[in-house]
């Protein structure tokens, strides 16, 4: 047998995984309600109109070439007006369009973590964040997260986790499978640990305008002036449409110490030639355009939240620390017979009632133990009915 690098072999992702045990289901003819994937377009949302059109004016310009690796000029000035927006000042030379955050992801951490560097990253997370750490032989370091407080991160056990090579610490605000949102006030005291550090903050912002504050998730870049930056966003989550492929990665770097890393990420962006032309034009137009949309968007997210929120409230064995944004809930499984562990309570509610959730130990062994992802994109009858039937399955396990 030829064999594969041991470190491609071990990845996993948790979200993707347990969709195999659903296809097997579905391939008997069964009928799975999902609340499993992160993607709008599976539950009837769509991007708005300009950014439609404006992919059907780039295939009728003819913009089929490769586009210059930075990213299409136009598109650059369009998202450093959207930056602008948010209150950060990221000029366009340091923007970087991306095959989706995930790529930026990718090429941040080439540039920034090398074998046995560290970074620190929230408990729970978005799993790309341990695994690419992982495929470099970096270590990803979880910092605590109080679920009793909205999950907002404990600022001591940030302070503890900082090793000589610790080399960044990030943040997802809000933050997927949480839906924590952090406030100004948590923001600055990471920017404060990283400062006296000399760390750079890495800010995955995808999620900022999908709030129920009535306001976006503040600006890392904005309000940190003493420290590196690098934001992360795209068109995936606000603009509804993961399958373009399209985000950014932006640095703000008020002291010019992260010219190096900048040239790392930039060698790595043309050594990929570039993400799609076409694609970039139908975000540039996103970005351009009316987002009136995320009300309505905003408003069925929230409704929908709220089912689950009523529906947990009412069943006492579970804890939901209610979400402030983005579309998920992960909620605390507090009776744990006869279950061996998360993973093994989804897929038997699976199983056995057809819903497909993801296992929270996928986002954290630590953290996410002992509890579930569910999103809150699919259409209100299919939550209620998801929750009727956790209901009588937790109810059909009560005394084992
Ligand atoms: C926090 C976070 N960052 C990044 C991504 C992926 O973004 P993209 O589709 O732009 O690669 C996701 C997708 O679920 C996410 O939840």
């Amino acid at each position: 047998m030829i064999r594969a690098n041991r470190k491609a072999i071990q990845i996993e992702y948790a979200i993707r995984d347990v969709v195999v045990a659903a296809q097997e289901l579905e391939r008997r003819g069964e009928k799975v309600l999902k609340l499993n994937i992160g993607d709008p377009c599976q539950y009837g949302f769509q991007p708005p109109k300009e950014a439609t059109d404006g992919v059907v004016e780039a295939l009728r310009r003819g913009l089929n070439g490769y586009a210059p690796s930075q990213g299409i000029p136009e598109v650059l000035e369009a998202v450093e007006r959207y930056e602008r927006w948010r209150g950060s000042e990221v000029p366009k030379e340091n923007l970087l369009i991306t095959a989706g955050v995930t790529e930026a992801i990718q090429f941040t951490y080439f540039s920034l973590l090398g074998e046995g560097d560290e970074i620190l990253l929230p408990d729970p997370t978005y799993p790309p964040y341990i695994t690419y750490a992982k495929m470099l032989g970096a270590k990803p370091v979880l910092y605590r997260c109080r679920e009793e407080e909205g999950w907002s991160p404990s600022e001591e056990d940030i302070r503890r986790k900082i090793t000589p090579r610790t080399r960044a610490i990030a943040l997802i605000n809000p933050n997927n499978p949480t839906g924590a949102l952090y406030d100004e006030r948590t923001v600055k005291l990471i920017g404060d640990i990283a400062a006296e550090h000399s760390l750079p903050v890495i800010s995955d912002e995808i999620y900022c305008e999908i709030t129920f504050t009535g306001v976006p998730a503040p600006s890392t870049a904005a309000l940190l002036k003493d420290v590196p930056v690098i934001v992360y966003n795209g068109m995936s989550k606000i603009f509804l449409a993961p399958g373009w492929r399209i985000g950014y990665l932006g640095l703000s770097d008020p002291e010019g110490v992260m010219v190096e890393i900048w040239d790392g990420i930039m060698r790595q962006a043309r050594a990929r030639l570039s993400p799609s032309s076409i694609a970039q034009w139908g975000f540039m137009r996103a970005l351009e355009g009316d987002r009136g949309y995320l009300r309505d968007f905003l408003r069925k997210l929230k409704a929908r939240r709220d089912i689950y929120v009523k529906h947990f409230s009412e069943m006492e064995e579970f804890d939901l620390s209610v979400p402030e944004g983005a579309f998920y809930i992960f909620p605390k499984i507090g009776r744990r017979s006869p279950w061996k562990d998360d993973r093994e309570f989804v897929l038997s509610l699976l199983r056995e009632e057809k819903v497909l959730t993801v296992h929270g130990s996928g986002f954290s062994p630590e953290g996410g133990a002992w509890h579930f992802r569910a999103v809150t994109l699919p259409p209100e009858d299919v939550i209620e009915e998801s929750m009727i039937r956790l209901e009588r399955f937790m109810r059909r396990h009560e005394n084992e």
